[in-house]
């Protein structure tokens, strides 16, 4: 059971009608289920439970302060890839003792600003980020703590934007170069050496991938352990994909991938060092959904069209990976279906959420549930043709709070000046 069921003829969230939010707080409009990401989240980490592990939440999956509230107050870590979202996690109350920093381009500013404010843990992703990450620690009279990611060479068998552990990605070091990383590291002054991460993509649908890499990740911190260097932890990453709706079956479950996991690093476990993992889309993708209004229908020679109030701008997934949504109406779904493609405004032809879906005839004026839009959904929304970022609604049971209201005109145009 999802939290977007309905009531009689009526979607809601918890136990507020769509409606109601979309009528008070207008559309297009992100809502958020806050039981649901605590249920994800807790699933996740019951999924690991036995092994001493560290959920450390993917904050670019859905970045706003009222998610990450929510997410501090479970007791998860972050996984951040920029100083905004450090700077985000914090003013959400979170801990940066329990924040690692990924990604391949972190700047020497970063890097301080991030040391000063004393975050767990660095994955480094090259040899001359290594190098700089020293120089800077060094320079302010810090150790920065690492963890080298390594690219394991495995298909995770997703959409090719998204995958990220394949040697032709620009992700991670190989085997052979972390060796030697990780002895440079070892002898150095500014840098202590904590663990090995990969990340090998995103929206996974099976375990076999992450598994294999876990496999690669054992002989290496075995030969490791030869070399004399000791880790604290691995981080596998994130990735574990979601339920779409598309009927082309489902992703294992965080149970399912707790058992995968679990067995193949059972080797580690066993010489006590703690799994670090950085979950994104299975946390808060399912609890959130974009409710738009359809403003008007057409048909021409070859098609029918459903246009609607939200655009690309607002979710750009559909258009950039060809990534399917559930949708479904807010009032009155038992009715004839006809074929459509759903577009927004935006005066691209990529602007669409859906194409030749077979939905429930929809008239001018009625409300769309676009489903599983909770990561990757208002995180990736931009401003183009200057349409303000929808708001952002949580809802805890039978009320609801805007956690991030409609942008305006002014704020868009604030930072540009006329010459
Ligand atoms: N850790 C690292 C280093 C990552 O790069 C990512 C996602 C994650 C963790 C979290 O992965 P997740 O558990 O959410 O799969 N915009 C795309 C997804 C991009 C993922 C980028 N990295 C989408 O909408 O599908």
């Amino acid at each position: 059971m999802g939290p977007f069921q309905y009531r009689g003829n009526e979607l809601f969230c918890e136990d507020v009608a769509l409606t109601k939010i979309a009528d008070e707080v207008g559309t297009p409009v992100y809502v958020y289920s806050r039981s649901d990401i605590e249920r994800a989240y807790k699933a996740f980490d019951a999924a690991l439970d036995g092994i001493p592990h560290e959920v450390c939440y993917a904050v670019k999956a859905n970045s706003t302060l009222g998610v990450l509230g929510v997410l501090v107050q479970l007791g998860a870590g972050a996984d951040i890839v920029s100083i905004g979202e450090l700077y985000r996690w914090l003013r959400a109350g979170g801990d940066p003792d329990g924040v690692i920093f990924s990604g391949v381009g972190k700047t020497a500013a970063e890097m301080k600003t991030a040391l000063d404010a004393g975050i767990g843990c660095f994955n480094v992703e090259s040899g001359e980020e290594l190098l700089a990450l020293d120089k800077v620690a060094q320079e302010n009279g810090k150790r920065a703590k690492i963890s080298i990611r390594v690219n394991p060479d495995v298909d995770p068998q997703t959409h090719p934007y998204i995958s990220t552990g394949l040697k032709q990605n620009k992700f991670g070091v190989s085997m052979a170069e972390a060796r030697q990383l990780f002895r440079d590291a070892a002898n150095s002054k500014g840098l202590a050496v904590a663990g090995v991460d990969f990340h090998i993509g995103s929206q996974l649908t099976k375990t076999s991938p992450f598994t294999d890499a876990i496999a690669r990740l054992v002989d290496l911190v075995q030969q490791l352990a030869k070399d004399g260097i000791k880790l604290e932890h691995v981080d596998i990453g994130g990735g574990l994909g979601i339920d779409y709706g598309k009927g082309d079956g489902l992703p294992p479950s965080p149970a399912e991938y707790g058992v995968a996991v679990r067995a193949a690093l059972a080797p580690l476990i066993d010489l006590g060092i703690k799994l670090v993992t950085e979950p994104g889309r299975v946390i808060v993708g399912q609890a959130g959904a974009l409710i738009t209004r359809v403003l008007y229908r057409k048909r021409n020679e070859a098609k029918h069209f459903t246009i609607v109030d939200g655009a690309m701008n607002d979710l750009m997934r559909p258009t950039l990976y060809s990534a399917y949504h559930p949708m479904k109406p807010v009032t009155n779904p038992d009715r004839p279906a006809q074929a459509t493609d759903v577009v927004g405004p935006i005066c691209e032809t990529g602007d669409f959420f859906a194409r030749d879906r077979e939905l429930p005839a929809l008239d001018a004026g009625e409300l769309l549930w676009i489903g599983a839009a909770g990561a990757y959904g208002s995180a990736m929304a931009s401003n183009y043709n200057t349409r303000p970022r929808a708001p952002e609604v949580l809802v805890s049971g039978s009320s609801y709070t805007v956690i991030r209201a409609r942008e305006t005109y002014e704020q868009l145009v604030a930072n540009e000046k006329l010459v």
